[in-house]
């Protein structure tokens, strides 16, 4: 089970503060599970987890072997929802250098249709000039701007490297299941379909197709990953008490945010991890920040960022807390060598462990900023592996969807987003936007 300590939090919050939440969590939690909450036609990422493997995973597993063989790249395409969660599990189990070295048998993965950036694109044509490559194109609405854009774009490039008949075997929609633009495309080309469930929205969709293929195209097990998330959907949704971490990492946040702790530095010292932090920080942001509330998500690796956004945290204004996430040391051990000169001064860790270096580094910076006003909560997730990452992505998820329903928001919308889209569509003169 993944651990959750507040012992960090006390003094800016005390036991019967957090007690006094107990009933709210409680409500909050069965408002997600008996779908009586605001939003409940979302829910259906609560039950989606599964013991056994699905056929929808089954099929997801043979596309992932084609695309291993004959693809030297995989072009993943989505934005938001659609493309945070495969990215970020990639890059935590294989490292944000996975590229390096690889191609046919266990192609290279790329992300595109998450920028309008006439440089990104350029960059990503390079890097398929003279290799094999399918695409999926992810979008529940099949109508979102920057994907469209990438798609049309590489779908021209796939069509005129194989001709249209082969092209149609390299594309991969994962859509609505009836509605979009994309998936009345998807019908007339006879490209190869993966199904978003209407009821599991765009950051909560990680453990439909939107996540899996891509998981699947990189090695990852995905039948591990749901069988992870589904113990994780048994043991989260049965405990009913602060026994249960996502309660109290639900209750410590919604008590700190209400203490004037506005923002949220979600960390870990894990470079793989960043964009498991822009996930968390969509899953988050997206969910709560509405009606004028919610909590303020910044994701961060230290101790990288201790050296940009560290003084900020020690001294800066105090409207801050923070989410420390850690996981088991790697067996594959690194050690400080001994040099004869010691120019450096570092003899002193002759013959220690980096993880011996990191911890120290981890325990110091918890010490530094409690004393500088910053509680820390801290949330363990023991050893990293394909069933953890199911685990953290469901629980994340359930913490979400507890903490928005406390503050009292609906978690499943995002009415906010479509402020700047209308401006767009306005200024390219999208029919229907004129006024
Ligand atoms: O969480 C969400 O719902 C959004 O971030 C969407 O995923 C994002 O806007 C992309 O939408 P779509 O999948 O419809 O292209």
């Amino acid at each position: 089970m993944i651990k959750v300590d507040i012992s960090n939090v006390w003094g800016r919050l005390s036991l019967p503060d957090l007690l006094a939440v107990e009933s709210e969590v409680a409500a909050a939690h069965k408002s997600l599970t008996d779908g009586t909450g605001e939003g409940n036609d979302f829910l259906g990422w609560v039950n989606l987890p599964t013991a056994e493997e699905t056929a929808e995973m089954r099929r997801i597993r043979a596309a992932a072997q084609r695309i291993r063989e004959d693809s030297d790249v995989f072009v993943v395409i989505g934005i938001g929802g659609s493309y945070l969660g495969p990215r970020a599990a990639i890059e935590l189990m294989q490292g944000c250098n996975h590229n390096i070295g690889k191609g046919k048998g266990d192609p290279q993965i790329y992300f595109a249709g998450n920028t309008l950036s006439t440089r990104a694109f350029n960059e990503l044509q390079r890097l398929l000039e003279g290799k094999d490559f399918s695409v999926a194109v992810i979008s529940k609405s099949g109508t979102t701007t920057e994907p469209a854009i990438a798609f049309r774009s590489l779908r021209w490039m796939l069509e005129r490297k194989y001709g249209t008949d082969a092209a149609r075997k390299r594309i991969y929609a994962i859509t609505d299941p009836c509605k979009g633009a994309l998936r009345q495309m998807a019908t007339e080309e006879g490209w190869e379909t993966f199904v978003i469930p209407p009821a599991a929205g765009g950051r909560y969709s990680v453990l439909t197709p939107v996540g899996l293929l891509p998981m699947a195209v990189a090695g990852i097990d995905i039948c591990k990953v749901m069988s992870g998330a589904n113990q994780a959907k048994e043991t989260y949704n049965s405990l009913r008490s602060f026994e249960n971490p996502a309660w109290l990492y639900a209750g410590a946040r919604n008590m700190l945010y209400r203490n004037g702790k506005a923002m949220e530095i979600f960390v870990s010292f894990e470079p793989g991890f960043r964009m498991f932090g822009g996930w968390w920080q969509q899953l988050f942001g997206e969910s709560e920040g509405k009606d004028g509330k919610g909590i303020f998500p910044v994701a961060a690796e230290f101790t990288a960022d201790l050296h940009s956004l560290g003084q900020m945290i020690q001294q800066g204004e105090r409207n801050i807390f923070e989410t420390m996430v850690r996981f088991d040391a790697p067996e594959q051990k690194v050690t400080v060598g001994s040099d004869y000169k010691n120019l450096d001064g570092l003899n002193y860790l002759a013959g220690k462990t980096l993880d011996y270096v990191d911890e120290q580094a981890f325990q110091g910076t918890v010490a530094a900023h409690v004393e500088g006003g910053v509680p820390v909560i801290t949330m363990d997730m023991g050893a990293l592996n394909d069933e953890k990452l199911g685990e953290m992505f469901y629980f994340l998820e359930l913490c979400c969807g507890i903490s928005a329903y406390m503050l009292g928001v609906n978690p499943f919308n995002q009415p906010g987003v479509e402020f700047y889209k209308r401006n767009m569509f306005k200024l390219l003169g999208k029919p229907g936007y004129e006024d």
